[in-house]
This record gives structure tokens, sequence and C-alpha cells, in this order.
């Protein structure tokens, strides 16, 4: 079967990361990210348009320097479940912490969704990003990275074993026989772990899709290790063509060393496309809306997230980058630690770091039509991602793709032009999980054949 291309769209509303005059933007409602039509509309011009998934990014710790939409926005699995009633076929993939959750309510949360959607859900699972978290769940100090991505693993292992708590044919319903449920295809779970412990059964059963969908988005060593692992699904940073291809191949890598099909881990790049009726125009409209977010004291406040949330505006601005690596060990790491490294190696003043980091690189997919066409198909052809997932400023900004780039994805023969299936798993070409006990029965049963053959 030849590779397909998959598409996502991101919402962030009044403006996610960097996007700081977002709001501004009269297209924009001032209140997009607290309004369910808002995404309802993103979602199903998506789907007209054949898209794989809505993705839902969160987070659970603010100040007033956050991105606009993070400081008022709707919590992921409550906006989808409202969106799965106005939808039938896109997926729906909401980001949850394995940090700040438990393992169980997770699994409910998650399962109902699946059943709402009717097997279109999928779990974006992350460790938070925000130290400040801690906070707001009784801990005075944000876990560290092994702690929080030793529990990841744990978390996605114990849930997808509550996820099998009934056998896919447990609720007998027969009236005439007077069964319900059939108690030997009902199972407890009965986890004793490093960091969990959880009895089960789970009170839901398995949905159309058995299971939904496991997403990952971390990049550090521990991230990778995690999507390498569990993930069906991962939401990748982007970069250049070149760094893309470097993560897609270190995970596909790691993936096959654990006996993984490569297939079965779905890569979306993130990234933001700008498309213009010619090549000039698109590159317009890209540097304007760079001009439109360059508000330096966002910018500044925005630089202190992966410090865990650090007002830098405290600092001289044109005095040497301050020593702030240790902010980012639990929170940002990655991110942090990359940019410390440049400000030291290059001796830039904080007012320099702001403006390096944020410099203007206009999107790889910016140009006419047929340009951002051809640059998806060259990235995806070059194993630089196996989908995209992508971030409009507005809901017209996605229209125009729909009806411009889709098509054109399509003549190309890297993109459907019809679902495969109406469950996430079904489009993403991901296997059904078997319920681990009807696996254990069936090759008990082969064992209890050949014996007695
Ligand atoms: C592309 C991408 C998207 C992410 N989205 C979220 C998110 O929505 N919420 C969140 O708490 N963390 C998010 N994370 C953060 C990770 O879950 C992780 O907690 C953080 O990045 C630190 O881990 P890392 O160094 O492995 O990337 C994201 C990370 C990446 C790379």
């Amino acid at each position: 079967m030849s590779r397909k291309l998959h598409l996502a769209v991101a919402v962030y509303g009044v403006g996610g990361p960097g996007q700081h005059g977002l709001w501004k933007d009269p297209r924009v409602p001032k209140d997009a990210s607290v309004d369910i039509n808002y995404y309802i509309k993103t979602a199903q011009v998506a789907e007209q348009a054949l898209f794989d998934a809505l993705f839902i990014v969160d987070s659970q710790f603010i100040n007033a320097s956050y991105p606009s939409h993070y400081l008022n926005r709707l919590e992921p699995l409550t906006l989808l479940s409202a969106v799965a009633t106005h939808t039938t076929h896109i997926g729906l993939v909401g980001t949850a912490s394995s940090t700040y959750n438990s393992p169980f309510n997770l699994a409910r949360r998650f399962a109902s969704l699946d059943h709402i959607s009717g097997g279109r859900a999928g779990w974006n699972v992350v460790t938070s990003f925000d130290t400040g978290t801690s906070k707001n769940y009784g801990l005075d100090e944000h876990l560290d990275y092994a702690t929080r991505y030793g529990r990841a693993m744990e978390a996605v292992q114990v849930i997808r074993g509550l996820w099998d708590s009934y056998e896919d044919d447990a609720f007998v319903a027969d009236v005439e026989r007077n069964i319900f449920l059939d108690p030997a295809r009902l199972h407890a779970l009965n986890h004793v772990g490093e960091h969990f412990k959880v009895a089960g059964p789970l009170n839901i059963a398995r949905s159309r899709q058995g299971q939904p969908v496991i997403f990952q988005a971390g990049v550090s060593e521990d991230g990778r290790n995690l999507a390498a692992h569990v993930a069906e699904g991962i939401y990748a940073p982007g970069g250049t063509l070149t760094e893309a291809q470097e993560y897609y191949h270190d995970i596909k890598r790691r993936a096959v060393a654990l006996g993984r099909d490569p297939g079965h881990v779905v890569i979306f790049t993130g990234a933001s496309p700008v498309v213009g009726g010619t090549d000039e125009e698109a590159a317009q409209l890209s540097h304007d809306s760079y001009e439109a977010d360059n508000e330096f004291d966002r910018k500044l406040g925005f630089l202190g997230r992966a410090f865990g949330a650090y007002d830098f505006s405290q600092h001289d601005l044109d005095a040497p980058f301050p020593d702030v690596a240790h902010l980012a060990e639990k929170g940002g790491r990655t991110r942090g630690l990359e940019l410390v490294r440049r400000a030291r190696e290059e001796g830039l003043t904080l007012r320099q770091v702001v403006e390096t980091v944020t410099e203007y690189h206009p999107s790889p997919f910016t140009g006419a039509p047929d340009t951002v066409a051809g640059a998806i198909a060259d990235w995806f052809g070059a194993e630089a991602a196996d989908g995209l997932n992508l971030r409009f400023r507005t809901i017209e900004d996605l229209e125009r793709f729909a009806g411009d780039v889709v098509p054109l994805l399509q003549k190309r023969g890297i993109f459907r032009t019809a679902y495969e299936g109406d469950t996430l798993r079904a489009n993403l070409g991901l296997p059904f999980p078997v319920n681990r006990y009807a696996l254990e029965r069936q090759a008990a049963e082969r064992e209890r054949a050949q014996a007695s053959a």
C-alpha cells in the first residue's frame, strides 16, 4: 500500500505561542478560544476537506504574559465531546497531562469521548511544560523529567490495560436468557507499579476502534523514548527540512529497534502555511503577520515560559543574558538549554536573545497554492513527515487551504479523495488493537487444540 499524507488542524483561537497580535485581527472573534461554535466550525471545514484530525493542545498554568489563547480557553475533552456531536469522520485528539491526572480518570474520559464520537478519539500524552502547574495540584515542585516520563510510560500502559477491561462481546444483553453481562469477559487489571496502583476494571466498554489512538509530543531523549514505545501518532515540532528529517528517522529507528512497524507511528510535523494568490502575495501576507505579532514586551514575556515562567523584565535588556539554565531543568529543558547555550556561545544580551529567537523565518509552506502543495509533497517525499499538524491564523485561512491546496495534493495522488473509514484508526492506517484477554484466550484455545490433536 502506498504511503498517504495525513493532515490535522491545531486550533489556537485568539493566538497561540508567538501569535501575539492575532487577537486584534477583525476576522477573529475576541472570545474564539472559549466559543464552542468556533471549534465546531473549524472541525467542519477540516472534515469537509477530509482532514484526519482536529488537534487540541493544552496547559494548566498561566500568568498574564502567556499567549492570548492560553489565558482563556476550553478544557480539551469537554470541547471535543461537543465537537463530536457535530462531526462524523474527523479524528478528535485532545492533549492531557500524565503528570497531573490519574490514569483511571484519563482512561474513563478518553473512552467516553471515543464512544461519543463513534471511535474517533486520540489522547496526546504530554508531561506538562509549565513548572508552575505543580502548585495548582498541591505539589511545591514540578516533577523532574525522569519521573514525569516514567509516569507517562506507566500511565499509558495502565490506561491501555483499563481500556481492555471488557472484551468486545462482554455485553450479551440477552433478554430471553436474562444475561446482561458475561462476567467471564470482564477483567480487573490489578496493576501495581512504580508510580501507580490501579485495580480496575474500568466501567466503560471498548469503542468501535478498540481503543483511542495514543499521540505524544515532546522531543527530549525521554520524550523520544516514550514515543518509540507507545505513540501511534506524534506531534513533532518541525523546524527546517533537515531537522524534521533527522527527528523523523530517529523516531522510526527507535520504533523499529523495539520491534514495532514504523508505519504505525504516524509523525505529524507542525506547520503554519501561508497561502496567497501568488508567491509574492503570500510572502507579503507572511511578513504582515510577523509584523502584527512583533511586540517586544510580549516576546520578552513569552521567553520566560521555558524557564518556569521566569520574569525576564527585571533584567537590563542590554546586559549579558542572565544565568537561568537551572530554571529550565524541570520544564522546557530541551528548548531552554538550547537557548542558553546559544546566548553563551554568541555572547548575546537579553535583548539580542529575544530578537534572535523571534527573527523572521517564513514558513516553508508559504506561496501560491501550487507552491505550497509542492513544498508539502517535497517534505512528505523526503520523509520529513507522514503528515502535518497545521496551524492557521483564522478559519478563513483554513478555508483557503482546504479550497486551493487540498485539491492539488489530491491531484498529486498523495492525499485521500474520500475517508478510508469512519474511525481515527482506520484513517491513520493503524491496526485495530485486539483485546488482550481475548488474545490470551485464543492462544490458550489453540494450545489446547494442538495438545488434544
Ligand atoms: C510539538 C510539541 C507540542 C507540545 N504540546 C504540549 C501541550 O499542548 N501541552 C503541554 O503541556 N506540553 C506540550 N508539549 C511539551 C511536552 O509534553 C513536554 O512536557 C515538554 O516539551 C518538555 O519535554 P521535551 O523536552 O521532551 O520536549 C509539547 C511539545 C512539543 C515538542
